[in-house]
């Protein structure tokens, strides 16, 4: 069991895919869980103010360090626990990220926003520095889901098949379902001849196996 701990300012974003498919089938059998922490929660002012300007100047609000840092506390997790910040800048996720991640017991996730974080948050919890992809996105949620999406899927027991991995599966890049030709546009688009032959050295043959 893997349990995902996500801070962000933006917790309700997550909720929705986290609660479907392929995740809610891992929670509803305990091989992964979920638990989210409004940043706001952590705020100590009475308007629960997150952010504010940057010093020495530039564009956007900085998120506060405190508030984040007392989110990671009430994970209650360990020291060990590894602490994934997300930003443009970091270290490509890739599955080979996502199977060190796999056999962790609890990962921290942080959701950064607007500008980033203030900095002294990594000088009171190392973190390792996670990008999606090159391209800048508006904050963490979506790379948190990303990441969270492709390590649950490795944990044993949670795809119904071990090969339905993209890695290891026999189906091939294109796959083909019912109905066997369908009609558009007065074509006629049918599944090729082979994989209905039941010959398997050719079916695998057609795949590139
Ligand atoms: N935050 C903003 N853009 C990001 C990206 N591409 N990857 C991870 N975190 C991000």
């Amino acid at each position: 069991m893997v349990h995902f701990h996500v801070i962000s300012v933006f917790p309700e974003s997550l909720e929705s895919y986290l609660a479907s498919s392929l995740l809610k089938r891992a929670t509803d059998s305990n091989l992964a869980k979920f638990s989210l922490y409004n940043v706001r929660d952590y705020t100590t002012d009475k308007h629960t103010k997150v952010d504010d300007r940057p010093y020495g100047g530039g564009p956007g609000m900085v998120l506060f360090a405190e508030p984040f840092i007392r989110a990671i506390e009430a994970t209650g997790v360990s020291s060990d626990t590894p602490i994934i910040f997300f930003t443009p800048h970091g270290e490509a996720f890739s599955n080979e990220i996502a199977e060190e991640l796999k056999t962790e017991g609890d990962v921290v996730l942080i959701c950064g926003h607007y500008e980033g974080i203030d900095a002294r948050i990594k000088e009171v919890f190392p973190m390792r520095d996670i990008s999606i992809g090159n391209y800048v996105l508006t904050g963490g949620e979506l790379p948190a889901l990303v990441v969270i999406d492709a390590v649950v899927r490795r944990i044993p027991g949670v795809l119904g098949n071990e090969s339905s991995l993209e890695e290891t599966r026999i189906a091939g890049k294109e796959v083909y379902t019912r109905p066997e030709c369908f009609e558009y546009g007065k074509k006629e688009y049918c599944v090729p001849e082979v994989l209905k032959s039941g010959n398997h050295k050719e079916i695998d043959e057609f795949r590139g196996k």
